[in-house]
């Protein structure tokens, strides 16, 4: 979403802009010269590959840096067989490292037949230094390396990968910066993500987020309802907010604005049908915001809030700054101004010195909460972190048999609550066709649930009255009731 520049018109002859994003159209305009030229030399355009490892935030990411590409005249490839590609990083646990080291692997083989290709890597894991050590002692065929600060640069530090021998690596520590209107390609024509803050400053003594996306920034209000604005002219009726904490929204802003002050202002945008938003911490969440959800038809009726834990002393070791109670009662409360929401959460076991009355307490916050679904994760030490200089790592086979139990009862409460559902005629957004069945479209509830029914392509986009007929755990087949 930013408004359409011409890259033609720019006189590249010159110095380029100090100021941003002019800087940044100057260096694509500088790409697009040297596309052209590949495309004399090849007879074909380049082709690029993005991969996208991690959250939502990162899914985003992934659009700018397609959009930057497309604008500059690269088209997509299917595979990483690809004359860029680039991998976009998350390093939240060890095993999205893995993930990432086991395909560079792959591409260096690919790489040695097409010395030409460039590889390039961004995103969370290069705000690492130890990452960043080892690409440059045992992965020196990856062209591009940047971090989470300065993707926006993505134009400026292309165009010197092409221009200049060795791998470019630009890392910064952190930044107050945004930079607002550059290309973004999105991948769903009628769904958005919308950043509307970066960073984080709760400093969770598990979470290496606060050191790899750095401090707490939010972006403007105006910027963002900008936007949402052309996103709505574009056909977009269903935005997701994001951000690490969205409830603390516009604490550090000149004039300083809540969370729920900002989703009043989004809802007033015109062909906006529904809003989403992720992720919230239970420590800020408002009574303003619940009262904001309660009575907006716009606000889908879905909360995520993540518990981790349900023990108080794990808790506060965590950092968290709530207890069990605090939770429970905060539950409560939405549920009683929401009667219908539906509550998801994110749940780790086998934090440091997690006893089995710890992890007890947890499967009885599972039990009464009754969650509509849940991430559950086993916790991973991640190197700077508080909790991975903590005593008393549990034995990895105790952590798998309690995820084991933690998962069962999850899956039990959620497929029990879907069950409820069963019979019920409700609005649907339709996102995709089904991609087992051709027949068949997939679409989701404003709480988040998934339904499979028969549909064509023309309803990809369009909200529709589906009538659950049969659950399957975590996803319902229905039946068209009738367009809306
Ligand atoms: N180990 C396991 N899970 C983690 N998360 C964050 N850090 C870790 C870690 N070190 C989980 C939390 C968070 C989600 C995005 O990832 O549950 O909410
Ligand atoms: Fe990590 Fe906690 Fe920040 Fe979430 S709130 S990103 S878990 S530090």
């Amino acid at each position: 979403m930013y408004n359409e520049i011409d890259l033609d018109k720019i006189d590249i002859s010159s110095e380029p802009p100090t100021e941003e994003p002019a800087r940044q159209y100057y260096f694509m305009a500088k790409c697009r010269e040297w596309v052209r030229e590949f495309e004399k030399k090849n007879g074909r355009l380049p082709c690029f590959f993005t991969q996208t490892f991690g959250c939502q935030m990162n899914a985003r990411d992934s659009e700018k840096l397609t959009g930057i590409l497309e604008e500059i005249g690269y088209i997509t490839a299917n595979s990483e067989e690809a004359d860029f590609v680039i991998y976009n990083t998350c390093t939240v646990r060890e095993n999205a490292n893995n993930k990432v080291w086991g395909r560079l692997g792959y591409l260096n083989t690919y790489k040695k037949q097409h010395p030409h290709m460039k590889i390039a890597l961004c995103g969370c894991m290069m705000q690492e230094p130890e990452v960043i050590d080892k690409l440059k002692k045992s992965y020196r065929f990856v062209d591009l390396i940047f971090g989470t600060h300065n993707i926006y640069k993505f134009a400026e530090l292309l165009f010197l990968c092409f221009s200049q021998e060795g791998t470019v690596i630009d890392i910064w520590k952190d930044t107050d910066k945004i930079v607002e209107e550059l290309p973004i390609e999105r991948k769903y024509s009628f769904k958005s993500g919308v950043n509307i803050m970066f960073g984080c400053n709760n400093f969770c003594s598990y979470c290496i987020v606060p050191y790899v996306r750095g401090r707490e920034r939010s972006r403007k209000p105006e910027d963002i309802i900008r936007e949402i604005e052309k996103l709505a002219a574009d056909g977009v009726v269903e935005v997701m907010l994001l951000g690490q904490n969205v409830n603390s929204y516009g604490k550090n802003l000149e004039n300083p604005m809540s969370f729920a002050q900002l989703l009043t202002k989004i809802e007033q945008v015109q062909g906006i049908q529904r809003i989403r938003f992720m992720t919230s911490h239970p420590k800020d969440l408002s009574d303003e915001l619940i009262e904001v959800m309660g009575r907006s038809n716009k606000i889908c009726k879905h909360l995520h809030l993540p518990l981790q834990s349900g023990s108080s002393r794990i808790l506060k070791e965590m950092n968290r700054h709530y207890d069990k109670e605090q939770y429970l009662s905060l539950v409560e409360k939405i549920r009683r101004a929401v009667p219908d929401i539906a509550l998801t959460t994110d749940i780790i076991v086998g934090f440091p010195g997690e006893t089995e009355e710890d992890f007890e307490e947890t499967m009885d916050v599972v039990k009464q909460v009754g969650y509509d679904s849940a991430f559950t994760f086993i916790y991973s030490k991640r190197t700077g972190t508080p909790a991975a200089m903590m005593e008393d790592q549990v034995p990895e086979t105790v952590v798998k048999e309690r995820f084991d139990r933690l998962l069962k009862e999850v899956q039990r409460k959620a497929t029990e609550r879907a069950q409820a559902f069963t019979g019920s005629v409700e609005k649907v957004l339709v996102e995709e066709i089904n991609e087992q069945d051709e027949t068949l479209v997939t679409g989701r509830l404003s709480n988040n649930f998934v339904v499979h029914f028969p549909g064509t392509s023309e309803m990809i986009g369009k909200i529709v009255s589906v009538k659950l007929k049969e659950c399957k755990g975590f996803y319902f087949y229905g039946e068209l009731e009738s367009s809306v």
